[in-house]
């Protein structure tokens, strides 16, 4: 069980996160999804995140840094989040090379531990990537591991980072990619009192609901956007987005999501899919 341990300077009584999800990032710098150059809107929303002065002590991305699978679009990504001078840590998402991105990832200084513990609060960060399909599941070599997680510190609020938002979000198309084992992963971590979050990427829009007592997050992508309650593919004119959290010792999460103008990147509509 690889765990990292975080010590923040000083007394801090909140642990601020920056999530990133979603980069779809190519081997080459002008690669576009749906017509959006996906490493200009990455660049951008960093540019961004620097310009706004928020502080936060770790950065989450969870899945989709790439869109083909590629050891350059790794490099690129590591590259460009080493401006932001904060430990990262990840989950991988459909469209990335699990196995390869550790590797890669590990080489450039990302963080590869599987969980996270700081102050009150332990971060817990799982696979559901099934290798070259959109939809997910998560095995249950990985539902042990947070067993493990939560049996071994029963003290500290858990947050669960996942790529695929283990709840459908009534939009037809995208709930058939959607985790497909979500009922034995929300009935497993309903065992599990000190879960208090969900984290999430993969459906390209904002979420924020509560489910039996536990929060499930989704946040909008650094490229394309997906149009929420969309019967069929389609793409929303919304900004690129990120989205800060602020977790306290007693158990409170304050969130917000924050985009990028519209009309900046704009994807190409007359597209039946991606
Ligand atoms: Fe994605």
């Amino acid at each position: 069980m690889t765990t990292f341990n975080l010590q923040l300077k000083g007394d801090e009584e909140h642990i601020s996160v920056l999530q990133l999800t979603d980069l779809h990032l190519f081997a080459e710098e002008a690669g576009t999804l749906l017509g959006v150059r996906t490493a200009d809107s990455f660049k951008a929303v960093l540019e961004a995140v620097v310009n706004q002065s928020l502080h936060f002590d770790i950065v989450v991305v969870t899945g989709d840094i790439s869109q083909d699978y590629s050891v350059s679009s790794y490099q690129r990504f590591a590259h460009a989040i080493a401006m932001l001078q904060k430990p990262v840590f990840f989950v991988p998402g459909n469209h990335d090379d699990g196995p390869l991105m550790y590797r890669i990832l590990h080489n450039f200084g990302v963080h590869t531990e599987r969980s996270l513990i700081c102050n009150n609060w332990q971060f817990v960060f799982l696979n559901s990537e099934v290798y070259s399909v959109p939809h997910g599941w998560v095995e249950r070599d990985q539902l042990n591991y947070l067993k493990a997680c939560c049996d071994n510190h029963p003290e500290l609020n858990t947050a669960v980072l996942v790529h695929h938002l283990p709840r459908l979000v009534r939009s037809n198309w995208l709930d058939t990619q959607t985790m497909h084992n979500q009922d034995e992963f929300n009935n497993f971590i309903a065992g599990f009192p000190n879960i208090k979050l969900v984290l999430s990427g993969h459906v390209h829009q904002e979420y924020d609901q509560v489910h039996d007592g536990i929060r499930y997050i989704a946040t909008p992508s650094t490229s394309i956007q997906f149009e929420p309650l969309s019967h069929d593919f389609a793409l929303d004119m919304q900004g690129p987005g990120w989205r800060y959290l602020r977790f306290d010792r007693n158990g409170g999460i304050d969130t917000q999501v924050f985009r990028l103008p519209s009309g900046r990147f704009i994807p190409d509509t007359g597209v039946g899919g991606y």
